[in-house]
């Protein structure tokens, strides 16, 4: 049995059409299992909660693997992003230990470090070490930016162009970032889940996974723009306008705001992959260009 979290999200979705389409037996630890779609008739369900420790030993009996994806970039009523992030990834891999996981699959991100200047980065450092220090197989993950056609930044993206004549972008717009596509991550996943039968790529620990471009935030907005055919002007806003913004934003709106300063601020930080798409050519799997994939 494999227990994957996160399965409602941007890979996890990806990832878990794969699994069950290759037979796997599944168990998926979700809030809301309606997310899931027609894929909950083919998985088993635990209802848990990245803030609901409890939960995770449930979710874990009899499992073999664990894909942790679930994550949060901004706060939750039930969670800040360190407790989602951090914490729960430390408590998880615990859990897996002592429920006798033999392989703990993990997604931290590129340019997690405890000295990032956003919170989900630090976060996410912390989560890494509680995984590389556990005594379960391990395999981390540490991705680019990943997107998917329809996915929430660039559906956000789409509607903002539809009312406004020129786009906003918060800061300068020239943090870089090599943008890697859902499938091909999960198709990353799915190859070191095969790892199995390949004992000789068991050695290897950590992927970075970075798709085969290298892009400006801005050059990521003007290439979603120009894909939705809707190319328009960029207006670059001084980064404290935009925090004050998004902080008013989030107190009139809590959980309803459109966007946050904690997820806009991770446009500001790079995130690339020194060895570029090798790790994820080493996986067999060859990242699509993201102009390829909007078709821009
Ligand atoms: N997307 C990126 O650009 C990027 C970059 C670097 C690293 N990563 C990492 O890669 C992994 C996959 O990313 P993704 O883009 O697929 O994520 P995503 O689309 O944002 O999905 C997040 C998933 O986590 C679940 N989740 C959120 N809060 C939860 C909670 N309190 N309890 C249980 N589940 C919860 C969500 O479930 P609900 O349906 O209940 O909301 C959803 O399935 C994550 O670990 C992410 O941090 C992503």
């Amino acid at each position: 049995m494999l227990l994957l979290t996160g399965a409602t999200g941007l890979v996890g979705s990806a990832l878990l059409r794969r699994l069950t389409a290759a037979g796997e037996p599944v168990r998926c630890l979700v809030r809301d299992p309606r997310r899931l779609g027609p894929e909950r008739v083919r998985v088993q369900i635990a209802l848990g909660d990245l803030a609901d420790p409890p939960s995770f030993r449930n979710a874990l009996r009899g499992v073999r693997t664990v894909v942790h994806l679930a994550a949060a970039i901004r706060d939750q009523p039930a969670g800040s992003i360190e407790e989602l992030n951090g914490i729960a990834t430390w408590r998880m891999v615990a859990a897996a230990e002592r429920a006798g996981v033999e392989h703990f699959v993990f997604f931290s991100a590129l340019s997690a470090s405890g000295h990032n200047r956003t919170r989900y980065l630090r976060a996410k450092a912390l989560a890494e070490q509680a995984v590389l220090a556990s005594d379960v197989r391990h395999t981390v993950f540490a991705p680019s930016i990943i997107y998917a056609p329809g996915d929430a930044f660039l559906t956000l993206l789409h509607r903002m162009a539809m009312v406004l004549p020129v786009m906003p972008v918060s800061g300068r717009g020239r943090a870089l970032y090599q943008p890697i596509w859902a499938d091909d991550v999960a198709d990353c996943v799915m190859a070191a889940l095969g790892d199995r039968t390949h004992p000789a790529r068991r050695e290897r620990p950590r992927y970075e996974l970075a798709g085969p471009e290298t892009l400006s935030h801005q050059a990521i907005v003007e290439l979603a723009l120009r894909a939705a055919g809707r190319p328009r002007p960029t207006l670059n806003l001084p980064t404290p306008v935009v925090s004050r913004a998004l902080r008013v934003v989030e107190t009139l709106m809590k959980s309803k705001a459109p966007a946050t300063w904690d997820e806009a601020e991770l446009l500001e930080v790079s995130m690339l992959a020194d060895r570029g798409t090798a790790d994820a050519e080493a996986l067999g799997v060859s990242p699509r260009a993201m102009s390829a994939v909007l078709g821009a």
